[in-house]
């Protein structure tokens, strides 16, 4: 028969205890909420009402209900207290000493029949349950931050967990509200597995100076549409906590070197710079356990005062090529008032274009967002050209031709003899090094890369990329661009796929590895990015879209210039590939879209 789940205990009110309890008091559950001392106690019990109080100024909760919810909650020091409770879940720090420690005293203080289960996010369920005299009843409940808002509950299952301990703790998810993915006890699980690498990587980015922190969390949110940028996240989650989930995946999970933490990581939690919970990590924040970042010494300049001496005044551009990236191009500048000359190989190519970039401003003037004088002076502004010579007189070029060094060389050597001194040369590449393009001109010191996103009119971000030869005049030109535009811009260096695709791709890359692992589904995969950390879409949807072609030469690129043998291509992509799987555009990716 299964369990009644009457009252529930949760050990440490931290980042997560304190949102666990709020879930279970939320669902009507009693709940025993323990910690080491009073002082912590009594900052518990701040975090959750600090959550409850800002749950009825949203009108999210009435307060006849948070004050039943807090009723149900009773607050205590020390474990003994737990002696009633039906389930109790542990969330203390990840350490594999102390929650055994913890688990022994549990097994002593509970009843027998009571489920012990642990919110590790990395540890070994089972090492974990060997502490007690009852492994058959211990359980990996992973919830995700923050507990109360994300959906999704990894349900960790050893090889000794009973299946009715299982079923039973399925059905508490349930009636949580949550959807859980059951799965076995490997370090990471599935999301974290998958988050962890990118976030250390974004670690290293920020690290090594590649880009500033605002830069790499706006490429994530604008680029991919994230909840959140990584280093923002980090803070978070906390940066202890992320030390140690790291370290363990690194020890438990094969010494992949990309979990080894990064230095830094280290130093700021030696340094009390924990994130969020101390008030201060990669960013700062209004006081401990606020959510509201206060500007610092980093913070860079906002307005006029962002932008270096000596910009150049950009009214005339030049956009060379005919495919999806220039048509997108095209509009974007014209609409932003510049005078544009679209050059192509050929009239022929030259209507098509126009014709492209009419029906999407009429687009948005049925859709009421773009008026009828605006398009016809968007359009007017648009001059169509078959040569190159009529660039002479142009500030910038943005070049959009086919992803080939030979073919974009020898438009840039072209463009050197053609356009007039001062100009801004810009490429769109998305994985060529833009120094090798720079380098085929007598004036590197002018040539950047723009990176912009497709579709181009809509999506919000621009990479702005700098080579070791590109002048700060030039960058900053770009970036004053970019803010007319009404776009963000992100200065990066000149790396393999820039900010965004360095930190996509190898997840990307590695949850297909999860899935040829036989880890886990591709469906119970994607449910665990959508719903444990809000991506608009899990990376076997992503993959199919994108196309598992691309994808696949994206990581392939990685792999070449980093070497970083976690990123090497997982062999179901390629075969995926070989076999003609390419995703949507082909009807059949890692999902059948023939098939409704
Ligand atoms: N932070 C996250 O985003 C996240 C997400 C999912 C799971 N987790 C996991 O949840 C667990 C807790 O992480 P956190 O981020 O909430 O940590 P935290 O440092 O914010 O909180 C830990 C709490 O445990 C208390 N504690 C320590 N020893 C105790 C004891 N002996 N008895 C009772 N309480 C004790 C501490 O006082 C503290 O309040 C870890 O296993 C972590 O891996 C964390």
């Amino acid at each position: 028969m299964a369990r009644e789940f009457t009252r529930v205990g949760v050990v440490g009110l931290g980042t997560m205890g304190a949102g666990i309890v709020e879930v279970f008091a939320r669902n009507g559950l009693d709940v025993t909420a323990v910690e080491i001392s009073e002082a912590a106690l009594e900052r518990g019990r701040v975090t959750l009402t600090g959550s409850t109080d800002r749950a009825v100024a949203k009108g999210k909760l009435a307060e006849a209900e948070r004050d039943a919810l807090l009723a149900r909650v009773d607050f205590r020091v020390g474990l003994d207290a737990l002696h009633d409770v039906d389930l109790v879940i542990e969330a203390v720090p990840e350490h594999l000493d102390l929650k055994q420690r913890i688990f022994a005293e549990l097994d002593r203080v509970c009843k027998p029949e009571a489920i012990l289960a642990t919110n590790t996010s990395s540890l070994s369920v089972t090492e974990i349950s060997v502490a007690t005299s009852r492994p058959n009843q211990v359980i990996g409940i992973h919830f995700f931050n923050p507990a109360p808002v994300m959906k999704l509950v990894e349900v960790v299952r050893t090889v000794v967990t009973s299946a009715d301990v299982v079923a039973d703790v399925e059905a508490l998810c349930e009636r949580l509200g949550k959807v859980d993915v059951t799965i076995s006890d490997r370090a990471g699980f599935i999301a974290n597995a998958l988050l962890f690498g990118y976030l250390n990587h974004a670690v290293g980015m920020f690290e090594a100076r590649y880009a500033t922190r605002e830069d790499i969390d706006a490429a994530m949110k604008l680029g991919c549409g994230l909840p959140m940028g990584p280093l923002a996240l980090m803070d978070l989650i906390g940066l202890d906590t992320a030390y140690e989930i790291l370290d363990t995946m690194y020890r438990r999970g094969g010494r992949d070197r990309r979990h080894a933490p990064a230095p830094l990581l280290k130093q700021m939690v030696t340094a009390g710079l924990l994130g969020r919970k101390s008030g201060r990590g990669f960013y700062t924040y209004e006081r401990p356990g606020s959510p509201k970042v206060v500007p610092d010494e980093y913070t860079p300049p906002a307005g006029d005062a962002a932008l270096a001496d000596g910009t150049r005044a950009i009214a005339k551009v030049g956009v060379v090529g005919s495919g999806t990236m220039a048509t997108g191009i095209i509009e974007v500048f014209a609409k932003a008032g510049y005078e544009v000359i679209s050059v192509t190989r050929g009239a022929e190519k030259s209507a098509k274009v126009c014709e492209t970039v009419k029906t999407s401003l009429n687009k948005g003037v049925v859709r009421g967002k773009l008026s009828e004088t605006d398009r016809d002076a968007a359009l007017g502004r648009i001059t169509w050209s078959a040569t190159l010579d009529h660039l002479a007189d142009v500030d910038l070029v943005v070049e959009a031709v086919i992803e080939e060094l030979s073919v974009k060389k020898a438009l840039f050597a072209s463009l050197d003899e053609i356009c007039k001194p001062g100009v801004v040369l810009a490429t769109t590449t998305s994985s060529l090094p833009v120094i090798d393009v720079a380098m085929a001109t007598q004036r590197p010191a002018d040539v950047i890369g723009l990176h912009f996103f497709n579709p181009a009119p809509i999506m919000p971000l621009v990479e702005i990329v700098r080579t070791i030869r590109t002048s700060a005049e030039t960058s900053a030109t770009a970036r004053a661009v970019c803010a007319t535009l009404g776009k963000t811009g992100v200065v990066c260096g000149d790396r393999s796929g820039f900010i965004v695709n360095a930190l996509l791709f190898p997840y990307l890359n590695d949850a297909v590895r999860m899935l040829e692992a036989s880890y886990s589904t591709a469906d119970d995969i994607d449910y665990a990015m959508k719903l444990g950390c809000g991506y608009p879409m899990g990376p076997f949807e992503l993959l199919d879209v994108v196309g598992l072609d691309v994808s696949l030469a994206i990581q392939r690129e990685l792999y070449l210039e980093l070497r970083e043998p976690g990123f090497a291509p997982a062999p179901l992509l390629e075969h995926l590939v070989t076999a003609g799987y390419l995703g949507r555009k082909s009807g059949r990716g890692f999902r059948d879209h023939t098939r409704r």
